[in-house]
C-alpha cells in the first residue's frame, strides 16, 4: 500500500515555483479538441488527472505527445464521439468533454458521472446548457447520449455559477452559429485561462472574468501555442503548509490577486504575506490565532477547495473558527480524520467549528477526498511525531512532486511503496 509518512515539526524555508493548474488544464485539453489541428500546452502538471484527459483524448483518435511539462494535442485525426465508462468513473470532471465532443462531431456518448467524494454532484446545468445550444439529450440506464444537426447561440442564464457548466457551454458554443451569451456566468481565473485558449486557436470569446461571456461561434478555429495558469489552490495549500508547520516560503509564478480571501484569512491568523507581480510569500514566526468565519463561496470568494488545508492549519490555534461550506454538501471528510491527529472539530451540516488546540499529534489518517488529503499533510508538518498518510491516489490527481516540493522546503516527508 501507498503511504506518505510526514515527521512534524520542521519549519518550512525556501522558494518554490507553482505548477500549471489542474483545474485549467483539463478544460484546455477537451477544448483542444475542437481546433482539429496541433494545440501546444506549456505548464501541464504531471496529475494522474491529466493522464486520464490525455487517455480520453487518445481513445477518440488524437495523438498526444508528452515531453516534460509540454503536451502536444493534434485532433485532426480524432473518429469517436464517446468517453469509455471507466475514465468517466476514475476522473468525474470528463463530463467536460461532452461540450467539446458534442461541438466537434455533432454527438457525443458517455456515461452519466454520478456522484463522488464531495456529494451528489449533479450535471443538470450542463445539460440544460448544451440543450438550450440545440443538443437533444437522452438519458438512458446511466447512459448520455448528446445529438445535434447544428449548434446554434443562444442566451443562458445559469442558476448557480457553476465552473463545469460554464466551460461545457463555453466550448460547445464555440461551434454554434451566432453569439452565445452566458449569463450568471462563474468567474473563477480558470474560466479566464480557457478563454485564453479559445482564443488563441481564433474563437471569438470575450467577458471571462466576469458574470457575463460572450461568444461568437462558428469561427474557424487553428492550431495553437499556450502556457497553462500556475494552480492557485496548490499555492494555497503550500501557504497552509507553512503557516502550520511556521517559517518563511516564497511561491513563484502566481497571480496573488487570485489568492486575496485566502492570504486574508492567513495573515488574520497571525503571518505576515507580501506580493509581487508573480510571486507570493507568507512567514509564520508565532503560533497562529483563530479567524473570523471562513465561508466558501464561488470566485472572488473564499474557495471551497482551499477549505480543507485552511481548517488543517487552524487546527492548531488559539481561539475558535467556524467554516460554512457553500458550494459542496459534503466537504468535511478530513474533519474526522484530523480529530485522530487531536483536533477538536465539530461539523453540523454545512458548519464545522474548529477549536483550535495547541497541539496535533501524529496518526494514521486516510485522505478521502483530493483536498483533504492534502490538508492531512498540511495537519502533519505541524503536528508532533509521525503522520502515517494513505488514499494516495486522491493526492495524486491534483499535486505534482508533493513530498520532493515539501522536502525542497525543510520537511521531514517520504512515500513509501509497500
Ligand atoms: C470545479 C472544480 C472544483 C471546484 C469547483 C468549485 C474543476 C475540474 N473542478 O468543479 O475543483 O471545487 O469547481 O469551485 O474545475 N451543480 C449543480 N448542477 C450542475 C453543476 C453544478 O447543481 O449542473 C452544483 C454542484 O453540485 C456544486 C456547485 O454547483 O454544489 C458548484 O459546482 P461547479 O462549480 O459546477 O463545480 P465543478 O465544475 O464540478
Amino acid at each position: 500500500m501507498k503511504e506518505i509518512r510526514v515527521l512534524g515539526g520542521n519549519r518550512l524555508s525556501g522558494t518554490v515555483s507553482v505548477h500549471g493548474a489542474k483545474n485549467s488544464v483539463l478544460p484546455i485539453l477537451a477544448a483542444s479538441i475542437l481546433s482539429g489541428a496541433e494545440s501546444v500546452l506549456h505548464n501541464c502538471p504531471d496529475l494522474t488527472d491529466v493522464d486520464a484527459s490525455i487517455e480520453i483524448l487518445e481513445h477518440l483518435g488524437c495523438r498526444v505527445k508528452r515531453e516534460g511539462s509540454t503536451v502536444v494535442v493534434d485532433s485532426g485525426p480524432l473518429n469517436r464521439c464517446d468517453v469509455p465508462d471507466r475514465l468517466m468513473r476514475e476522473m468525474r470532471s470528463s463530463v467536460i468533454f461532452l461540450g467539446a465532443i458534442l461541438g466537434r462531431t455533432g454527438q457525443a456518448h458517455m456515461s452519466f458521472p454520478g456522484g463522488c467524494e464531495l456529494g451528489s454532484r449533479p450535471i443538470d446545468l450542463h445539460l440544460s446548457a448544451l440543450g438550450a445550444l440545440g443538443a437533444s439529450i437522452e438519458e438512458t440506464g446511466g447512459n448520455l447520449i448528446c445529438r445535434t444537426h447544428g449548434l446554434r447561440g443562444w442566451e443562458l442564464n445559469l442558476s448557480i455559477p457553476s465552473v463545469g457548466a460554464t466551460e461545457n457551454a463555453m466550448l460547445a458554443a464555440c461551434c454554434a452559429r451566432g453569439l452565445t451569451v452566458i449569463n450568471n456566468a462563474a468567474r473563477e481565473p480558470e474560466i479566464v485561462d480557457l478563454q485564453g485558449f479559445l482564443r488563441a486557436m481564433g474563437a471569438r470569446v470575450r467577458g471571462a472574468g466576469s458574470s457575463t461571456i460572450l461568444i461568437e461561434g462558428g469561427q474557424p478555429l487553428h492550431g495553437c501555442s499556450y502556457t497553462i495558469m500556475a494552480d492557485r489552490i496548490v499555492a494555497a495549500t503550500y501557504l497552509t503548509a507553512a503557516a502550520a508547520a511556521g517559517g518563511e516560503i516564497r511561491l513563484l509564478g502566481v497571480d496573488y490577486r487570485q489568492l486575496s480571501t485566502v492570504a486574508a484569512a492567513l495573515s488574520q491568523a497571525g503571518c505576515s504575506i507580501r506580493s509581487g507581480n508573480d510571486w507570493i510569500s507568507l512567514s509564520c514566526r508565532g503560533g497562529l490565532r483563530g479567524v473570523c468565519p471562513v465561508r466558501t463561496a464561488p470566485y472572488p470568494g473564499f474557495p471551497t477547495d482551499a477549505q480543507a488545508p485552511m481548517m488543517a492549519a487552524l487546527a492548531k490555534s488559539r481561539g475558535t473558527t467556524v467554516f460554512v461550506e457553500n458550494i459542496f454538501e459534503n466537504r468535511y471528510r478530513h474533519a474526522a480524520e484530523l480529530m485522530r491527529m487531536g483536533a477538536d472539530i465539530r461539523v453540523e451540516g454545512r458548519v464545522a467549528v474548529v477549536c483550535g488546540v495547541e497541539k496535533l499529534h501524529g496518526a494514521a489518517v486516510q485522505a478521502t477526498d483530493l483536498r483533504g488529503g492534502a490538508a492531512l499533510v498540511v495537519a502533519g508538518l505541524g503536528a508532533e511525531g509521525e503522520t502515517r498518510i494513505t488514499g494516495l491516489d486522491h493526492i495524486d490527481r491534483g499535486y505534482e512532486n508533493l513530498e520532493e516540493t515539501l522536502r525542497s522546503l525543510g520537511a521531514e516527508i517520504r512515500r513509501l511503496d509497500r
